[in-house]
C-alpha cells in the first residue's frame, strides 16, 4: 500500500488506504491503551480560519491520547496570508511541528500549505472538502453495517464540502449514494463526475435528484446546514426552496429510512427536526465521537 503524504481530500485515497484508515480507527477506539504512546514526542499545529467545536476539541484531545501535543492557532493567529503568507506559515511551522491541521476558507490554501511545507497537512475543512468528517461518518456507518459496499446512503440538502467528501467515501467503498438537492444547489460538477467514475470502478453508483422521494429505503440519510461557513446567502433567501428537503419524522417513516446522520452543528427546525436529531435512529453522537478516532488513525498513519 502506498504511504499517504497528506489528507487534503478523500479523492486521493485508494480503497485499500481508506479501508485501512477505518480499520485503524476502529482498533484505536477499541484499544486506546495500546496507542497511548503511538505519537509520543510528536506535535501538530492546528490552524483555524473558521469557527469549530468538534474539530478543535477532537484534534487537541485526540493527539494527547496518542502521547502527542497540539498547538491551537485561532482565527486571529491562524489567519493565513494576513500577517504573513501561506507559504511562510507552512515553512515556519514545518521547522517545529510534525503536521499541520488546517481549517480554511479556500481549498487552495490547504494545497498551498502542503506545497510549501515539509510536513503532512490534514484538511480539517475547506470550502470544497471535509475529509476528516467523511472518514468519521464512514466509521460510524461501518459500526452499523458489515459491508459498506451494500449500503444506500442518501445526502439531502445543500451540496457542499461535506457532501463532496461523503461522495468520495461512498464511491471508494463502492456504496450506492443518492444526492438530493434543490435545483441550483447540487455539488460541484467536476466532483460529481470524478466520484461517479470512482463509484463505477468500485461497483458503486452515484445519482443526483431534486426529488426527496429518491431517499426511499435509504439505509441512512445525511443532512447538513443549508448555509455553510463563508456562504453569503441569508436564510430568508433560501428557506422556501429548502423547506421540502427538511428531514423530519414523516420523511423518515414514509420513505422507510434507517439511520439519520448530521456532521453538526445542526440548525434545528431548518434542515432537521429536534425529534429526528435526538431520535433513536440518530447517529450524530457516534459521528462526533468517531471524529477523534478517525483523525487519530489519520495522524498515526501520516506521522509514523
Ligand atoms: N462537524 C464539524 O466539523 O464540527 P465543527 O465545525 O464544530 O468542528
Ligand atoms: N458545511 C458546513 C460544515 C460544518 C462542519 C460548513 O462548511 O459550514
Amino acid at each position: 500500500m502506498d504511504k499517504l503524504q497528506h489528507l487534503l481530500t478523500l479523492k486521493d485515497l485508494s480503497q485499500e488506504q481508506l479501508l485501512a484508515l477505518l480499520d485503524l480507527g476502529k482498533k484505536i477506539k477499541a484499544n486506546p491503551a495500546q496507542y497511548s504512546q503511538a505519537l509520543a514526542g510528536k506535535s501538530i499545529v492546528t490552524l483555524y480560519e473558521k469557527q469549530s467545536l468538534r474539530t478543535r476539541v477532537t484534534f487537541d484531545i485526540g493527539i494527547a491520547k496518542l502521547g502527542g501535543h497540539a498547538v491551537y492557532l485561532d482565527q486571529n493567529n491562524g489567519a493565513l496570508g494576513k500577517r504573513e503568507s501561506v507559504a511562510d506559515f507552512a515553512k515556519n511551522i514545518s521547522c517545529w511541528a510534525d503536521a499541520i491541521v488546517a481549517r480554511t476558507f479556500a481549498h487552495k490554501t490547504v494545497e498551498d500549505l502542503a506545497e510549501h511545507g515539509t510536513v503532512p497537512v490534514i484538511n480539517s475543512l475547506s470550502d470544497m472538502y471535509h475529509p476528516c468528517q467523511g472518514l468519521a461518518d464512514f466509521l460510524a456507518l461501518s459500526e452499523q453495517f458489515d459491508d459498506l459496499s451494500k449500503i444506500k446512503l442518501v445526502y439531502i440538502g445543500d451540496g457542499n464540502n461535506v457532501t463532496h467528501s461523503l461522495m468520495f467515501a461512498a464511491a471508494i467503498t463502492g456504496a450506492d449514494m443518492v444526492v438530493i438537492c434543490p435545483e441550483g444547489c447540487f455539488p460541484d460538477g467536476k466532483v460529481v463526475t470524478d466520484a461517479q467514475e470512482l463509484a463505477a470502478k468500485h461497483g458503486g453508483n452515484l445519482t443526483l435528484s431534486t426529488d426527496p422521494s429518491a431517499a426511499k429505503n435509504a439505509d441512512a440519510i445525511y443532512t447538513d446546514t443549508w448555509i455553510s461557513m463563508g456562504d453569503s446567502i441569508t436564510f430568508d433567501e433560501i428557506k422556501d426552496k429548502f423547506a421540502p428537503y427538511q428531514v423530519n419524522q414523516q420523511m423518515m417513516s414514509d420513505l422507510g429510512i434507517g439511520y439519520f446522520m448530521h456532521c453538526q452543528p445542526a440548525h434545528i427546525d431548518q434542515e432537521v427536526t429536534q425529534e429526528v436529531f435526538d431520535g433513536e435512529k440518530s447517529l450524530v453522537l457516534q459521528q462526533a465521537e468517531n471524529r477523534m478516532h478517525a483523525q487519530n488513525a489519520v495522524m498515526v498513519t501520516l506521522l509514523t
